[in-house]
């Protein structure tokens, strides 16, 4: 691929994701596009890049940056944030919000291991009072992704990675080759499309958001418009969780950093004043 090839897929997949694809990460570009091409019948990238420039038809350039997405997850990620969940953010929530609404958010849910791996902690925890209602809603840019997490349907490999055997023989009932999730906890959750670049103001406030392993991706000024903005969806009293190669720190001053728990956050002073 020629170096304006390149920098055109580069900048059609920033503009509409925020995602940077660096020099290193070219090979990405062969790997993902390469079956792209093939599906839409044409010899190689360079010919995708030339439909793509001369045609600017809005379904193929989706496409292009869903396949330019790293859709890397798996059931109880990092096991950290959901002891976090399990041990600190539920119980004093829970506690707050008697009899309420708890909403949480997994801002960029991938296939959806990550809000069912709370759906399961959920109903496995005794912390929540009886009488509160806890929503999961799970977003993702890809409508590849959001089509598995909605269907729950996950192969050998994906349940192996992460599940506790227990979990699997309670939650999951084998359909074929693949394991289906429980339809009680594949209703748990509400899975919406959504750029992270985009407004989500509409989304209602949130008492924690997830947005884990996604922010990795992006330049600084987009992790920072993304979290302020997170910041303005979340409860005085709410958290928000990062992945593990992820910080708040130089990023934004709408967080602090809780001092006993890595990964997780809460709403600065100048947060709650502001929202
Ligand atoms: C590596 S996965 C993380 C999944 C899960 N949160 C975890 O930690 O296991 C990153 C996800 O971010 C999504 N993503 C990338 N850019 C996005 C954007 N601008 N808006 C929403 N989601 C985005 C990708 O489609 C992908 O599914």
């Amino acid at each position: 691929m020629n170096a304006s090839d390149f920098d055109y897929i580069c900048q059609l997949v920033y503009k509409r994701s925020g995602i940077v694809i660096t020099q290193d990460k070219g090979y990405l570009i062969d790997s993902r596009l390469g079956p792209l091409a093939r599906r839409e019948g044409l010899p190689s990238i360079d010919d995708l890049v030339q439909v793509l420039r001369s045609r600017r038809e809005e379904r193929l350039m989706a496409q292009v940056v869903d396949a330019m997405t790293t859709n890397e997850t798996f059931f109880f990620r990092d096991k950290t944030p959901f002891d976090h969940l399990k041990e600190e953010v539920l119980p004093k929530l829970s506690q707050a919000r008697r009899g309420g609404r708890i909403r949480i958010w997994c801002a960029a849910c991938s296939t959806g291991q990550e809000p069912y791996s709370i759906a399961m902690m959920l109903d496995q925890s005794p912390a929540i009072a009886s009488g509160t209602v806890v929503e999961i809603v799970a977003t993702d840019i890809s409508d590849r992704t959001l089509e598995k997490a909605r269907s729950g349907l996950y192969t050998q490999f994906e349940v192996q990675r992460g599940l506790p055997i227990q979990m699997l023989m309670q939650y999951f009932t084998q359909a074929d080759e693949q394991w289906r999730i429980a339809e009680r906890l594949r209703s748990r959750v509400s899975f919406r499309k959504l750029n992270l670049l985009e407004s989500f103001a509409a989304l209602g406030k949130f008492d924690v958001v997830l947005c884990r392993n996604v922010l990795i991706y992006f330049d600084q000024p987009t992790k920072t418009d993304i979290l302020n903005r997170v910041a303005a969806q979340l409860a005085p009293d709410g958290y928000l969780m990062l992945g593990a190669a992820e910080t708040v720190i130089g990023v934004t001053t709408m967080f602090e950093a809780s001092r006993e728990r890595r990964g997780l956050y809460t709403p600065s002073q100048k947060a709650v004043k502001a929202a």
